[in-house]
């Protein structure tokens, strides 16, 4: 994989997750930004840290966790080196629902572990409730970000 694709990242358990980082390849392949889409479960640590540019898409399950197919390359991260996500230019969208407690928080504990690592955030992380098809935010949120990427030397 060349290392100035975008790589995007996909932690869910029903799809939407999945859905809205298919949306973020579209939206990429349209301003000349090659991306690739991978479920969590088939990338490794090393690759995402070796990625230029990367785009975490995540839902949170059962009471604050991760998606069953994020739950290994969360725990590798957070024990990877500090520095491991140096050179990694990072954005998180999370999927969540705001009845639940613990409110996004898979998406929030990669916003977090990347920074710690030393990845650099290029945009804040969107939280999205049910409703996110709702309105535009999200859609938005994605085309702003995808242009960012693109605009990264
Ligand atoms: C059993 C169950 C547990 C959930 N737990 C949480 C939670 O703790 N926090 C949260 O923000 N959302 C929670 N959700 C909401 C999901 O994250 C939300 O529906 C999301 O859009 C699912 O995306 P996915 O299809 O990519 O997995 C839960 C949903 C279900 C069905």
């Amino acid at each position: 994989m060349s290392n100035d694709e975008l790589l995007i990242i996909v932690g869910t358990e029903t799809g939407n997750a999945e859905a809205l980082a298919d949306d973020a390849k579209i939206f990429a392949n349209k301003v000349n930004l090659n991306a690739k889409v991978m479920d969590m479960d088939d990338v490794s640590v090393e690759e995402i840290s070796n990625s230029k540019y990367l785009l975490i898409c995540c839902s949170t399950w059962g009471e604050g966790d991760q998606p069953t197919n994020a739950e290994d390359l969360y725990e590798e991260t957070c024990n990877a080196a500090n520095d491991c996500m140096n050179g990694v230019n990072f954005a998180v969208l999370a999927l969540g629902d705001t009845s639940y407690e613990f409110f996004c928080e898979s998406g929030k504990q990669w916003d977090v572990v990347m920074e710690e690592k030393g990845g650099t955030r290029i945009q804040s992380r969107i939280d999205c409730d049910v409703d996110y098809e709702d309105d535009d935010e999200c859609e938005e949120w994605i085309k702003q970000t995808v242009d960012i990427f693109n605009s990264l030397e």
